[in-house]
């Protein structure tokens, strides 16, 4: 959701803080804005505009700013619509201050009731407004990092904040609770942002805030207090994302990308999560003790979107590799649910940012309940990492495209990886059968490549069906959370109404839609389940429904029923979602870029939700 770019230096910010925000493009936004500490004017100068950056860029041709203390953002309306007044940074009654915000003031309707009251003039709609007020009303004779606390203090809500002043123009303050916020520590300069990939350029140096700090930066120096200004000792971790990987690398699209580098990534992966010789698989942040894995009765996974896509796809592994029961719910359903589970259960958070607010709060009640958590997520140092007893990152780079593609075959193999791992701790498979498995996933990065030779084929395919008004996504067994991903993608990126089902629920309701004008994408590799959906092909055939399948290479039956076949290489049917992810995210992405849609940023998404 928002990003915040915040610099101090001897560089001038306008330029670093455009670049930031642009790195900060895939969280989603609907207008920008920056604000700059003037040296010749000691005075703060606004500018902001509704709308993607480049219309922000134009308004700073024609007005720069010159200065070498500032903060940006890109605001992802929740309070108030996205226009220019509602656009951040906001300002004091005086200029004097300004501040940006990402997350929501739950209590802003009292508060600004009351500072209406006391005088101060509100200019927007949005709930932010309240917060620069309150600091300007305890700005008095006190250092801005103690007026920052003090209005910190009175907010219920989420926020992660940055704050400069004119009347201390070498200092800029950050603060979080809720919401992400990250320092990047540079020679002579340094910066705040909500995520690292903001500040890479500058600076691979990074701080992670935690929950209710308040970070004072000057160009030579950080420190970090509490809301009552108690010091904290940071530590700065150096992260090896490369510059490139937040780069389009000469694709079209960020989604092209990602999708293009998932072969390299589990092959990584498994290069790091696998001993070669050993077929020992190790989690380096796992924390939790074998002999606690061993005794778990049951595991709950939590987590949204695409993730929970993954998720239901662990549990089918799960049971079946682990003989664990397993459970799984969204996070928005888990977190207020009563919920049956203890020390006994292992909770398992799924999450590419590690920022997902429903997640977060899951994971939180999971806890209060004395259950063990471990998180598979994508971003190093995020809130969930911090919160989880047990981490297994999924190393995936960042993902810059809104859709997730390469963060969910990362998850998938985490959980294919941590499947095999409780086995073994667990005796329930004998060293051969595992090692057999992992043989198999070695070779899915090269079956991988084999579908991304297929592209043009895919492309073409896809293109002839981009006209069509809807979409049904049908699997069976562990690919029916394929299907459901399938059409998560697919909506996300086209804005076509589309559709996952279990293909056995067909014949109970969505065998009605089924017609010349809805297309019906039949993921049918070989498995036990085979058959079955051969049947269901048929019944599509008979009602004249438009057949994409996706097929095993050297499959008959399928290809007598339709001409769109895509094939995928022989594979177990456990790891077939590994391969099927694959077409299905190219389907989506080329009948959205054929629909002239912008799918590395579809319109009202945002990457990291991080509010309710
Ligand atoms: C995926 O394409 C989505 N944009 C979205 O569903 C995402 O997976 C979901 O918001 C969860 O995000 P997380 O993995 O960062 O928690």
């Amino acid at each position: 959701m928002c990003g915040i770019v915040g610099y101090i230096g001897d560089r001038e910010a306008q330029p670093i803080l455009l670049t930031g925000l642009k790195r900060l493009e895939y969280r989603g936004y609907d207008s920008s804005g920056i604000a700059v500490i003037s040296p010749k004017k000691n005075s703060i100068s606004v500018r902001k505009s509704p709308g993607k950056i480049n219309a922000l860029e134009r308004l700073l041709k024609n007005k720069p700013l010159s200065g070498f203390v500032g903060i940006a953002h890109t605001r992802w309306a929740t309070h108030g619509a996205p226009t220019r007044t509602n656009a951040h940074p906001h300002a004091d009654c005086k200029g004097e201050i300004a501040l940006v915000h990402n997350g929501i003031i739950e209590n802003f309707e009292p508060l600004k009731a009351q500072l209406i009251k006391e005088g101060h003039t509100f200019r927007s709609q949005t709930d932010t407004e309240v917060i620069v007020h309150l600091i300007e009303k305890f700005y008095k004779n006190i250092p801005l990092e103690k007026a920052v606390c003090s209005a910190l203090k009175m907010l219920v809500g989420s926020f992660a904040i940055g704050v400069i002043s004119s009347r201390e123009p070498a200092k800029l303050v950050g603060a979080r609770s809720g919401s992400p916020l990250i320092l990047g520590l540079g020679k002579n300069e340094n910066f705040i942002a909500s995520d690292a990939p903001a500040v890479l350029e500058s600076t691979k140096d990074i701080v992670f805030l935690d929950e209710n700090e308040v970070a004072i930066l000057t160009k030579n120096n950080f420190r970090v207090t509490d809301l009552n200004g108690k010091s904290i000792l940071k530590k700065s971790v150096r992260i090896n994302w490369d510059i490139a990987k937040v780069q389009k690398s000469g694709f079209a699209h960020f989604m092209l990308k990602e999708i293009n580098e998932q072969p390299q990534i589990l092959e990584n992966l498994m290069h790091s999560r696998v001993d070669r010789k050993t077929n020992r698989i190790t989690f380096e942040e796992q924390d939790i003790p074998e002999g606690k894995l061993k005794n778990i009765k049951n595991i709950f996974i939590v987590a949204c979107g695409t993730a929970y896509h993954a998720g239901l796809a662990g549990k089918y592994i799960l049971e079946s590799v682990c003989a664990i029961p397993a459970q799984i719910d969204v996070s928005s359903e888990f977190r207020y649910r009563d919920l049956l589970i203890g020390p006994d259960t292992l909770v398992m958070a799924i999450s590419q940012s590690g920022e997902t607010a429903d997640t977060l709060a899951g994971v939180r009640e999971a806890k209060k309940r004395g259950s063990s958590v471990i998180s598979i997520c994508n971003v190093l140092g995020s809130t969930l990492t911090r919160e989880s007893d047990g981490i297994i990152y999924t190393h995936a780079g960042p993902e810059i495209g809104v859709a997730s593609t390469k963060a969910y075959t990362a998850q998938l193999l985490a959980l294919y990886l941590f499947a095999f791992y409780l086995a073994r701790i667990r005796n329930i498979l004998p060293p051969a059968k595992i090692r057999k498995y992992l043989l198999d996933l070695r070779r899915i990065p090269k079956q991988q490549e084999l579908i991304l030779k297929e592209q043009n084929n895919i492309a073409r395919l896809s293109r002839k069906h981009s006209h069509l008004g809807s979409f049904l996504y049908l699997g069976r067994g562990i690919n029916y959370p394929s299907a459901l991903e399938g059409a998560l993608k697919l909506k996300e990126v086209s804005y076509i109404p589309a559709e996952g089902y279990a293909a056995g629920e067909m014949k109970h309701g969505p065998i009605a839609l089924i017609d010349e004008y809805r297309a019906v994408v039949c993921i049918a590799p070989t498995s036990k389940v085979y058959e079955k959906m051969v049947s269901n092909i048929q019944e599509i055939r008979s009602r004249h429904g438009k057949i994409i399948a996706i097929a095993s290479c050297g499959d008959q039956e399928v290809s007598e029923l339709t001409r769109e076949v895509i094939y995928i290489p022989q594979v177990d049917e456990l790891f077939s979602p590994l391969l099927v992810a694959l077409p299905l995210q190219l389907i989506a992405y080329h009948i959205a870029t054929k629909r002239g849609c912008d799918v590395d940023q579809p319109r009202n998404l945002a990457k990291s939700v991080t509010v309710e």
